[in-house]
């Protein structure tokens, strides 16, 4: 039984995050557009502001900045190891964002495929994990096969999935959880059936960062993404991959620079100050985890177990309630899973419309209350396509753990009020 977010630690973690204090007309902000971008903690701020006054220098050099910063570099990589429950720090890979990313090794994986091939993404995610692909195979003349959705319920169709990869299926890529409808895919058993064709797998785990634990050793997977400005940090992307691929595969490179993992992928210049921020991102999760536990000793992996435990029961309740909310306001569309007892299938972001105005109405008028969320497709292109929700799209309301009951209880009424 994990130890539980209590109202008491929840506001202990709201302090640590200075834009929560922001106002609006007298009110608190409040802030449901994680999915797009969580909050950062005063930590992570600290640890950026302590690169740039401390040790701010280019890597690899003959003097005492150089070899500082060479070591914070080296713990961040060691933190997203642990994040992701990798035990070798060689195996993260830095760069820009997960969409940059995903295109440069889209690009390098896709050298091993060759006509005749397929590769299968799905319409349920977010579009740097489809076109990315996509492009790439056009290049190779590869075929794209795309896995179905159950509209009624926003989630990915395993079976028409699995249905789709055979002997020369070469990549599927799949989300862990929707951007838009929140739904989990079951991204260990779709790994266990593609690895009965020798067929890699690449996760997204993007959307599900800030709320489900991430173990890649567990899943089984070859790939997996992130972006630690989704899970408390700075705008920096993650990508994990086993070291032999990382080795073998050829990397797009200039000389002379070192063919090295991980710095054979990591193309340029990285941005230091901010991967000092993801570290602090993780610990910060990592010191929730130790607090829960009253336990200072707990590695790192352990308090992030302990942590995203506590974070998943929290967020369960809350999206419950959330959702309890919003099915009360008539005429208000759930695009997602919407009964109590299959929570643990979703993260709590829910998508919705309602007739009486565009998202981008609705949107507008919960931002003119304090209350910001998204409006719109959010990249996941395919799923609102499928739904015959484009142009408009739908309103996101994403809630990560340092949101409350209080803000769930003003935005239900806020959403009644516009939508009366
Ligand atoms: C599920 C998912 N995948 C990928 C991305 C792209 O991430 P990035 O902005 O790091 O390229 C996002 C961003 O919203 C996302 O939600």
């Amino acid at each position: 039984m994990a130890t539980p977010l209590t109202a008491d630690l929840i506001q202990k973690c709201r302090i640590q995050f200075p834009a929560l204090a922001r106002e609006h007309d007298g009110q608190p902000a409040i802030f449901l557009d994680g999915p797009a971008g969580t909050q950062v903690t005063q930590s992570v701020i600290d640890a950026i502001s302590h690169y740039y006054c401390t040790c701010n220098a280019n890597h690899g050099g003959q003097f005492a900045t150089s070899r500082e910063s060479d070591v914070l570099v080296q713990q961040a990589h060691q933190a997203l190891a642990d994040f992701v429950g990798a035990d070798n720090w060689r195996e993260i890979v830095f760069g820009a964002n997960m969409t940059s990313l995903t295109f440069a090794f889209s690009r390098a994986v896709s050298q091993t495929w060759s006509a005749g091939d397929n590769i299968v993404v799905t319409r349920l995610d977010h579009d740097a994990n489809v076109s990315t692909w996509a492009l790439a195979a056009r290049d190779q003349q590869v075929e794209v096969r795309y896995a179905d959705i159950h509209k009624q319920d926003c989630t990915l169709d395993v079976d028409d999935l699995k249905s789709k990869i055979d002997e020369r299926t070469r990549l599927v890529a799949v989300g862990f959880a929707s951007n838009s409808s929140g739904s989990i895919n079951p991204v260990k058993e779709i790994t266990a059936y593609a690895k009965q064709f020798q067929t890699q797998v690449f996760i997204d785990a993007v959307h599900s960062a800030p709320h489900r634990l991430i173990d890649v050793a567990g899943i089984g997977c070859d790939f997996l993404a992130c972006s630690t400005y989704k899970f408390f940090g700075p705008h920096i992307g993650v990508l994990w991959a086993k070291s032999e691929i990382l080795e073998n595969l050829e990397a797009y490179k200039v000389r002379p620079s070192s063919m090295d993992i991980p710095d054979k992928w990591m193309t340029g210049t990285q941005n230091f100050a901010s991967l000092c921020g993801s570290r602090a991102a993780v610990d910060y999760i990592a010191d929730l985890g130790r607090t829960l536990a009253d336990d200072g000793s707990l590695s790192r992996r352990e308090a992030l177990q302990v942590a995203y435990a506590a974070i998943t029961k929290y967020e369960d309740d809350l999206c419950t309630n959330m959702i309890a909310g919003l099915k009360s306001i008539e005429g208000l569309r759930i695009h997602g899973i919407t009964e109590d007892e299959r929570m643990q299938e979703r993260v709590p972001t829910v998508s919705v419309t309602h007739p009486k105005l565009t998202a981008a109405e609705l949107a507008n008028q919960l931002g003119e209350r304090g209350i910001y969320a998204w409006d719109g497709n959010y990249y996941a292109l395919e799923l609102t396509e499928q739904l015959g929700l484009e142009p408009d799209g739908m309103v996101r309301l994403g809630l990560v753990h340092y949101n409350t009951q209080q803000e769930v209880d003003r935005l239900i009424t806020a959403l009644k009020e516009i939508l009366a």
